[in-house]
């Protein structure tokens, strides 16, 4: 009886260990691993308005994503970041009601956009069908980076499409040769988040 109460304990840890994973804070030194990252790395939609983020630290941050792969090197991606906290409150504004009342919190507001026309494109024509998409392709890559690293500093993000283009373009001077796309919170978790649910691996390869 004794050992069988042994084993399910044992058996119970086991099965919270992913999830211990995922709540566990990284450490900003370095030794985290990237299998880490890509675990405790999740949208978060409650940030604890106490704590602040530097301009050095973001500049850390973004400096991650000039290592991103982009289309014959051609470097795009553009970041705007609100950092004062007017600026903050009038970009957070911009992301629609819901998103606006998760992100209140954060203490930065980073929008990110892509010079047109040269991702996917060779003298002045589209490569190929995708046309501009490639230039949103290496945002999205150069994004990618963003939160990965923003997660080894011990930050967090929420990645938001739902914003009002027009009024962050006007706000952050954002040039027309520039599509906007993201607009990032950057701060720290106030709470834990919901696991999200994956698909079977097999759902989404095939080989051949
Ligand atoms: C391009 C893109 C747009 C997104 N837009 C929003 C958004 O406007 N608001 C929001 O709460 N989450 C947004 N998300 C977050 C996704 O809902 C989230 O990544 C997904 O549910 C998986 O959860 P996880 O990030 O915790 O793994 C967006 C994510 C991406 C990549």
């Amino acid at each position: 009886m004794k050992k069988k109460i042994i084993l399910a304990v044992i058996a119970g840890a086991a099965m919270l260990l992913p999830f211990a994973c995922t709540t566990q804070a990284p450490v900003a030194d370095g030794t985290v691993s990237l299998d880490e990252l890509y675990t405790t790395r999740r949208s978060i939609r409650s940030y604890d308005a106490s704590k602040t983020i530097s301009e050095e630290e973001v500049r850390t941050l973004l400096a991650a994503t000039q290592q991103a792969p982009s289309w014959a090197n051609t470097q795009t991606s553009r970041y705007y970041v609100a950092i004062t906290p007017d600026k903050v409150a009038a970009a957070r504004a911009c992301t629609g009601d819901r998103n606006a009342q998760n992100v209140a919190g954060a203490p930065v507001i980073i929008v990110s956009t892509f010079v047109k026309g040269q991702s996917g494109f060779g003298r002045g024509a589209a490569v190929n069908e995708i046309g501009d998409g490639w230039g949103a392709y290496d945002n999205g890559l150069s994004n990618a980076y963003l939160v990965l690293k923003a997660r080894e500093m011990g930050f967090d993000t929420l990645i938001m499409g739902f914003r009002e283009s027009d009024r962050l373009r006007t706000l952050f001077a954002i040039p027309d040769n520039e599509e906007v796309m993201a607009v990032i919170a950057l701060g720290y978790r106030a709470a834990e988040p919901n696991q999200p649910k994956h698909k079977a691996l097999d759902e989404i390869v095939k080989f051949f």
